[in-house]
């Protein structure tokens, strides 16, 4: 659906659905809408829902009976949070990493001043040269009184795939990982049970390309007695019947909304599947082929060195740009709006707190093209006054 003659280098934040999606969607909306009272009352949305859930269980290696539904990362991260604030304490701690998404360490900040608790940030070096920095810096804001830390499996302003499992290995059970994988299912090879952590949260609207509004909570065995999704519904008592138990309950139904992009998961995996001769794993590898081509084209153009080792990139790379002459009140970065207005070309500027002060990120997905990174190299030339 993307129109004619802008280039969308920002799969990252916001995915480009198929129109083979957007019609299953569209379908789906249909047979609600003919008789929502028999749809949601009389079987049909949770036989649905119970299917789509398969799906991305299948997709991401959990099992159902932990896997529920959320409309986005967000709100997975938002409902882990609050279900956690009974079991902090004054002084307790919060771990999150300075690299994290603005939205979910506001979330953590709540969940701490409730409760008494502190977020401490660990400092991950930007540029960096290996996954082993980011276990060091990590672990070494890690004290007694950690309880929880919460950690980007790809982050959003620095593009780095994160090294999550050793995370969790050297830190489960004794601190709880709530993993934001925002952007793994789909963008790299991704198993939510394999990885061990207590809570895995993330996108079926980025990635794997499903109807913008689908993502899903995983949440291992042993802690799903005392998870519950910010809004209370009738599952809270037991007042909605889903098969699945009392996890499933909370999450099945929060309120009278449109489950469609939900439910339109099973249409994206195959639709996206079907666009690659080696399915998945053919996907996953040309993306990330593709994002390294473009990162190169970049950085050749701005004569810099990788900020990143290339085993840290997925389908989506940031590379610095030299610091902008504006004064920091604009919502957009000026060479983020430039690239818009001037040359059609959708790449978000990111401001980072440290030096290099501000990251340019590509993200690649099955449309894009080397060429486009071409042109967007050419475009910040021209901006940047080279
Ligand atoms: C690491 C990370 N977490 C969370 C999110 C939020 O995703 P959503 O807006 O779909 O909740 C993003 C979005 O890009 C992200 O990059």
């Amino acid at each position: 659906m993307l129109e004619d003659g802008v280039l969308h280098l920002n799969h990252g934040s916001f995915g480009a659905t198929p129109t083979a999606v957007l019609e299953a969607q569209q379908r789906l909306r249909s047979r609600m809408e003919a008789n929502p009272t028999r749809y949601f009352l009389g079987g049909e949305y949770q036989r649905e829902l119970d299917s789509a859930r398969r799906a991305v269980a299948d997709f991401v290696g959990g099992d159902e009976a932990g896997l529920v539904f959320v409309n986005n990362a967000t709100s997975g991260v938002n409902a882990v949070l609050r279900s956690l604030e009974p079991i902090l304490a004054p002084g307790d701690e919060i771990v999150v990493s300075d690299h994290e998404y603005n939205a979910c360490r506001n979330a953590a900040a709540v969940s701490a001043s409730r409760s008494g608790a502190r977020v401490v940030a660990a400092r991950v070096p930007f540029p960096l040269e290996s996954p082993q920095q980011v276990v060091d810096a990590v672990l070494a804001a890690v004290t007694g009184r950690t309880r929880v830390l919460l950690i980007d499996a790809v982050t959003s302003a620095t593009g780095l795939v994160m090294p999550v499992a050793d995370l969790v290995a050297q830190l489960e059970p004794d601190v709880r990982v709530l993993v934001d994988a925002a952007h793994a299912p789909g963008m790299i090879d991704f198993d939510v049970s394999e990885l061990g952590a207590s809570y895995v949260t993330a996108n079926c609207h980025k990635w794997m390309c499903s109807a913008k509004g689908a993502g899903f909570l995983w949440v291992r065995p042993d802690r799903r007695d005392d998870v519950y999704h910010s809004v209370i519904s009738h599952g809270y008592n037991g007042g909605w019947p889903s098969g699945g138990g009392r996890l499933h309950a909370q999450f099945d139904w929060t309120g009278t909304d449109d489950p469609s992009a939900w439910l339109t998961v099973p249409a994206a995996l195959e639709a996206v599947e079907a666009m690659h001769p080696e399915g998945w794993p053919g996907v996953h590898r040309s993306i990330r082929e593709l994002c390294l081509a473009g990162r190169r084209v970049l950085l050749d153009a701005l004569e810099i060195d990788p900020p990143a080792p290339d085993d840290m990139i997925g389908a989506i790379a940031s590379v610095p740009v030299p610091p902008a002459n504006h004064s920091g009140s604009e919502i957009f970065d000026p060479l983020m709006a430039a690239l818009e207005q001037r040359h059609r070309i959708q790449a978000p500027v990111f401001t980072w707190p440290a030096p290099p002060d501000r990251l340019l990120r590509i993200s690649a997905h099955l449309y894009n093209d080397e060429s486009q990174y071409q042109r967007l190299a050419e475009a910040v030339a021209t901006e940047l006054g080279r």
